[in-house]
């Protein structure tokens, strides 16, 4: 199945649409991908795998698709890692994660089959299977598969939903985070234990949602930064009134041996339109990565609806860091080395709209506000004849816009956050490319990533006051990045 879905990339590539294929983004090859898998530094590549449909640009038939990195910038595409070609998981290959052991790559995922109960109805189930390389590049799945079968989960949880495990070693113990409910619509995490990565021994329900949390909780990620614990999971029907998905994450307390995790509150990891299901890694400098899926279940873009053979991509890596408790994601600096073309505006007074003297459709933006007495700043980006992606603060609510109701084809809508300026400034920073806008808000204290289908000489860019404010500086440089290299083998 592995060489025929890296055949079946191969021969149909060609039929990928260019128009909004993103420059320094990972997507896939061909067809649609979902969350980000098995995030890791090996043998000194960074490799994301990822959901991968390589047939079609819905989702269904689910692979794992491969790339690699040395920069986090440029993604080259190596063969399928996983495809769905066994009993466990012949149903798809669903989420899960990477770890380094005694020099090999182990990647520990979700079997998901469906087994038939009578001819209307079918069972789900999953179970967590692993996958072991010499090289990171070609896997066997693990002859005792899988490892933590239907049987073993435990009468406290949901046995259809059991899924997105995230492996961590703690001391000399392998720990596996699964994602699961209680079989009464809250989520919960359930934690595993291991010395050899194959034999997993249930520790108990290490974290339970409520009403706010959606039904059930998938995708967990748990890392250590400055001493505190964070806890990241991706909540399904979080919002009861629309149905949405979103990530959360969770600053707090984790007693390993009482397998509890104290928290008081939450927190979304951003405040977009399209993104869900991240993961984190730690990098050989220390920093923790996250990237997430910059798409959403509940929405259908102009690269599906228009036959375009492709959907869904990964975020820019942000590095996380710790502020007063809270998360903040900032673009990992290599983007730096990509900037060409620098355009600046220094100390500059406004009081209506101004448009800029430069353009684009692949560029990294910054500026800073001083709000002065205006009561509303803002600026839009992808402008054309009647489009524009709008980016505002109004003094008055302290309200943070997204909008993207001219944004072009593809969905609307607008998302809003309350924020507090810095010293009676707003600072945006964003990174603009083909379909994709990901904004960082107040040195990444808020993040809102979205996706934008906007004609193709769409591409001026316009700041704005109502009423008198100053611009401190606004920096803004193209990002050019190479093509992508493709390494399956012919
Ligand atoms: C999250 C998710 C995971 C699952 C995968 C299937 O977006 O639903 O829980 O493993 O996608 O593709």
């Amino acid at each position: 199945m592995i060489y025929k879905a890296n055949k079946f990339i191969l021969d149909n590539k060609h039929k990928v649409n260019p128009r909004f294929r993103l420059n320094f983004h990972l997507m896939g090859e061909y067809g649609w991908i979902n969350d980000p898998n098995g995030l890791i530094e090996y043998n000194g590549y960074y490799h994301a795998f990822f959901q991968y449909n390589p047939y079609d640009s819905v989702w269904g038939n689910i692979h794992w698709g491969h790339a690699v990195s040395k920069d986090l910038v440029n993604w080259d595409h190596l063969p399928i890692a996983l495809a769905p070609d066994l009993p466990y998981d012949k149903d798809g290959c669903f989420s899960g994660s990477a770890i380094e052991k005694d020099g090999k790559l182990y990647l520990v995922y979700t079997g998901n089959s469906f087994i038939e109960i009578n001819k209307e109805q079918k069972k789900r189930t999953q179970c967590i299977c692993i996958a072991i390389s010499d090289d990171g590049i070609n896997f066997h799945k693990y002859n005792g598969n899988p490892v933590i079968s239907t049987e073993h989960i435990p009468a406290e949880s949901s046995k259809t939903d059991f899924r997105d495990p995230k492996v961590f070693k703690r001391r000399d113990k392998y720990c596996m985070i699964i994602g699961s409910n209680d079989g009464h619509n809250q989520g919960q995490l359930l934690l595993y234990e291991s010395t050899d990565m194959l034999s997993w021994h249930y520790k108990g329900i290490m974290a339970k949602g409520d009403e706010f949390t959606g039904d059930n909780w998938e995708c967990p990620d748990y890392f250590e930064l400055d001493g505190r614990d964070i806890l990241i999971v991706s909540c399904e029907n979080k919002d009861e009134s629309q149905k949405n998905t979103s990530a959360i994450y969770m600053v707090g307390k984790f007693d390993y041996e009482k397998c509890t995790f104290e928290s008081n509150e939450s927190h979304l990891v951003d405040y977009g339109f399209d993104f869900y299901a991240p993961q984190t890694f730690l990098d050989s400098k220390n920093r923790r990565i996250i990237m997430g899926w910059m798409h959403s279940w509940e929405t259908l873009t102009p690269t599906q609806s228009e036959g375009h053979n492709w959907a869904g991509a990964l975020t820019f890596p942000r590095e996380v860091k710790l502020e007063s408790n809270s998360l903040v994601f900032k673009p990992v600096d290599e983007i730096i080395n990509f900037r060409q073309n620098e355009y600046v505006i220094e100390n500059m007074l406004i009081d209506r709209e101004y448009c800029l003297a430069t353009n684009g459709d692949c560029y990294e933006l910054e500026v800073v506000f001083d709000i002065g007495k205006a009561t509303e700043v803002g600026i839009k980006l992808r402008t054309g004849e009647i489009e524009e992606t709008k980016l505002s603060y109004t003094a008055i609510d302290n309200i943070f816009c997204f909008s993207r109701r001219k944004s072009g084809a593809g969905p609307g809508g607008e998302k809003i956050i309350k924020i507090q300026p810095i010293n009676n400034q707003i600072h945006i920073r964003a990174l603009v490319d083909k379909c994709s806008v990901e904004v960082f808000i107040n040195n990444g204290k808020y993040v809102m990533s979205g996706l934008i289908f906007p004609k193709e000489d769409s591409t001026g860019i316009k700041v704005y006051s109502k009423g008198e404010s100053f611009i401190k500086h606004l920096k803004k440089w193209d990002i050019i990045t190479k093509n992508p290299i493709s390494m399956i083998p012919i």
